[in-house]
């Protein structure tokens, strides 16, 4: 064995009795899962998990990294709203090169890759005769690949009928090789637009044999119904597990009735939502007194229909949300508080979304089983719910075999007069 991960918790571990095994490495694949003593062979690298959780890498399935990193260039964007921000991107938008792109890009991707994440699905707008942050994205998708799966979605900001020669940008980008197909049809001049927008993002698909990850409804605005004519284009198109639709946040404001069809539609056309709540709980209600809207899709509620839900980071410091350390960890925390999923099972269960369900959509081989590519993440905490309570250091980052990032984790100690008495934040009594 190459390495060997002694007395891990491997990932889904609900309810909380499964017994810690030890994983073993060969080359770039998981070549044994044995229960903890049982993996004799010696391997060329051996770490000690002593009893924490080992999860398969976390996925970011919603970025925009050409963004990431430009919060007050060339000004804040001091109303906080998603319109000012898109205004203050158009200005910055304006002075992007290449390599100011991947300079921004770069780090900000190396900070998620420090906390854990191997797979990042990152938006990259395409509403530029140039396509700047493209090709620059399209360079470090290459040279970044030993360290993380970069996808990329072309992205129209400014809509693909409201923006000149919209149409023939999207295939242009889809030509010099995007990942995927996005989308953004609440945004375009009319309803009729919008939804011949989204007609023509599922043409394009027929065109490239790509999928589609498309922005849709985020607005606080109920009228905004576009998601239904995704759903019905996918089942037509026999799309269905092909289609992500990202933000999704006027489902917050729909009637429940209204809500329960859409849920039905969802589930059997097996679209992928994905809920920002680190950039939605902070644009959505603005327009709100009080009661505020809260302004994210309904997770709970699609989770429990059977839809496949999975939760993004959306901005780290970019002029739509000027904070963010690109931590899925703090993502998610931010999404069981919005969406009240605190229950114990909830955690357990929350804890997928930035795992298995977000690299559904990626059409990946993804999991710690044997067999697989040796991808995975020693976490600092004993199980799920306490890693989205402490947000813990990733201690190990593997990917293909390759340790690839490693964090110590925080020590604290408090100076008392009796003598220095350790900090843990862990409750008394535990088992760790
Ligand atoms: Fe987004």
């Amino acid at each position: 064995m190459d390495l060997i991960i002694r007395n891990a918790r491997v990932h889904p571990t609900f309810p909380a009795s499964s017994e810690p095994v030890d994983v073993g490495v060969a080359g770039d694949r998981i070549a044994a899962i044995r229960p903890r003593g049982q993996i004799t062979a010696d391997g060329a690298m051996e770490l000690d998990a002593d009893g924490s959780l080992l999860s398969p890498p976390l996925v970011d399935p919603h970025v925009h990294m050409d963004a990431a990193l430009t919060v007050g260039e060339p000004r804040y964007n001091e109303s906080g709203t998603l319109i000012e921000g898109i205004q203050t991107w158009a200005e910055r938008k304006r002075t992007l090169t290449i390599e100011d792109v991947k300079r921004r890009a770069r780090e900000a991707i190396l900070w998620e890759v420090a906390q854990g994440t191997g797979l990042i699905r990152s938006h990259v707008d395409v509403c530029d005769p140039n396509l700047t942050a493209l090709r620059a994205l399209l360079e470090l998708r290459t040279e970044l690949r030993d360290l993380v799966d970069l996808r990329l979605i072309a992205f129209p900001q400014d809509g693909i009928l409201s923006f000149p020669d919209g149409k023939a940008l999207m295939r242009e980008a889809m030509r010099l090789g995007c990942d995927a197909i996005g989308g953004i049809p609440h945004y375009e001049w009319t309803r009729e637009d919008g939804v011949e927008e989204v007609h023509y993002l599922f043409e394009l698909a027929r065109e490239t044999g790509k999928p589609i990850d498309l922005h849709c409804d985020e607005t606080d605005d109920d009228q905004s119904r576009f998601l239904e004519v995704v759903a019905a284009d996918t089942m037509r198109n026999g799309m269905q597990g092909r289609v992500v639709a990202g933000h999704t946040t006027a489902m917050g404001s729909y009637n429940d009735a209204y809500a329960f069809k859409l849920l039905q539609i969802l589930r059997v056309a097996g679209v992928t939502i994905v809920a920002n709540p680190l950039d939605n709980i902070s644009l959505q209600g603005r327009f709100d007194t009080y009661p505020k809207r809260r302004g994210m899709t309904r997770v709970k509620e699609l989770d429990a229909a059977g839809v496949n839900v999975a939760c993004g980071h959306d901005s780290i410091m970019d002029p739509w949300y000027p904070l963010g350390r690109g931590s899925m960890l703090d993502a998610l925390s931010m999404l069981v508080h919005v969406g009240q999923m605190t229950g114990r099972g909830e955690l357990f269960r929350a804890f997928r979304f930035v795992t298995c369900n977000a690299a559904r959509a990626a059409e990946v081989e993804y999991g710690v089983k044997e067999g697989n590519p040796a991808n995975f993440v020693v976490f600092d905490c004993r199980d799920e719910a306490e890693a989205i309570r402490l947000r813990p250091a990733a201690r190990w980052v593997v990917r293909l075999g390759r340790l690839v990032a490693e964090t110590e984790p925080a020590h604290s100690v408090i100076h008392a007069a009796g003598g220095d008495l350790p900090v843990g934040y862990v409750k008394e009594g535990a088992n760790r």
